[in-house]
């Protein structure tokens, strides 16, 4: 290494040193956590009005509901009942159709914990609805042998019949579509484990393979009659 020069020194001398600050402590007793309101939740959850809340009664706590609750709570250590809440949200959705933000406030309540990680667990799974669908509600596999074997037009087949409007969804984020009349719905959704009978879909919680989209008449035709 060459020796320093005097201009670098004298660089040197006009360049002051970096000043590290010695961080603060917090003292964490002093901080005051804002719980989050249901009223922000509710700025990132689609409306959940549908034609199909016909379908399904409005939110409500019943007694049935808390002895149930109690029930799935009990099913773990009293300092890890956050762990009840998928029972809880399936016991939801299973009585009233879909997790509205009412239910998320009370299933937070519940388990002691704030709305924001109950709503964290339902964007996560897309088994959970945020709004309510049509009284059939058919989930089509989009996965790639299904969408080799036709479940695009098995869709646009679907809501030609049912005169269900795609474009109200949205992706991800918002999946599902209901029908004017409330009766159906309809979604993509992942791989539902029968590629090999491709293309194939889910009607509430039925299964039926080999649907293409010149059976799509008969197969709605099936609920609707039954
Ligand atoms: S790709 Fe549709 S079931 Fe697997």
């Amino acid at each position: 290494m060459s020796a320093p020069t005097e201009a670098s020194e004298t660089l040197d001398e006009q360049v002051p040193r970096l000043v590290v600050p010695t961080p603060t402590k917090i003292d964490r007793t002093q901080v005051v956590y804002v719980r989050p309101k249901i009223s922000v939740l509710e700025q990132n959850v689609r409306s959940p009005f549908t034609a199909g809340v016909k379908n399904f009664p409005t939110f409500e706590v019943t007694p049935a509901l808390t002895k149930k609750a109690n029930e799935r709570i009990a099913q773990y250590p009293e300092n890890q009942k956050r762990s009840a809440v998928l029972p809880l949200l399936h016991e939801v959705q299973h009585r009233f159709g879909f997790i509205s933000p009412e239910s998320i406030e009370w299933v937070a309540e519940k388990l002691d914990i704030s709305p924001i990680k109950v709503l964290e667990v339902v964007t996560f799974y897309p088994g959970f609805r945020q709004k309510a669908p049509g009284k059939f509600h058919v989930r089509v596999c989009r996965t790639l042998s299904c969408a080799m074997g036709g479940s695009e037009e098995l869709m646009e087949k679907l809501c030609e019949i049912t005169g269900i409007d795609r474009s109200q969804s949205d992706g991800h984020k918002d999946p599902i579509a209901v029908s004017p009349c409330g009766t159906y719905s309809v979604e993509f959704a992942e791989c539902l484990a029968s590629c090999g009978t491709a293309p194939v879909c889910l009607v509430n919680d039925d299964f039926h393979e080999g649907i293409s989209a010149d059976k799509a008449e008969a197969l709605l035709s099936s609920y609707t009659n039954s």
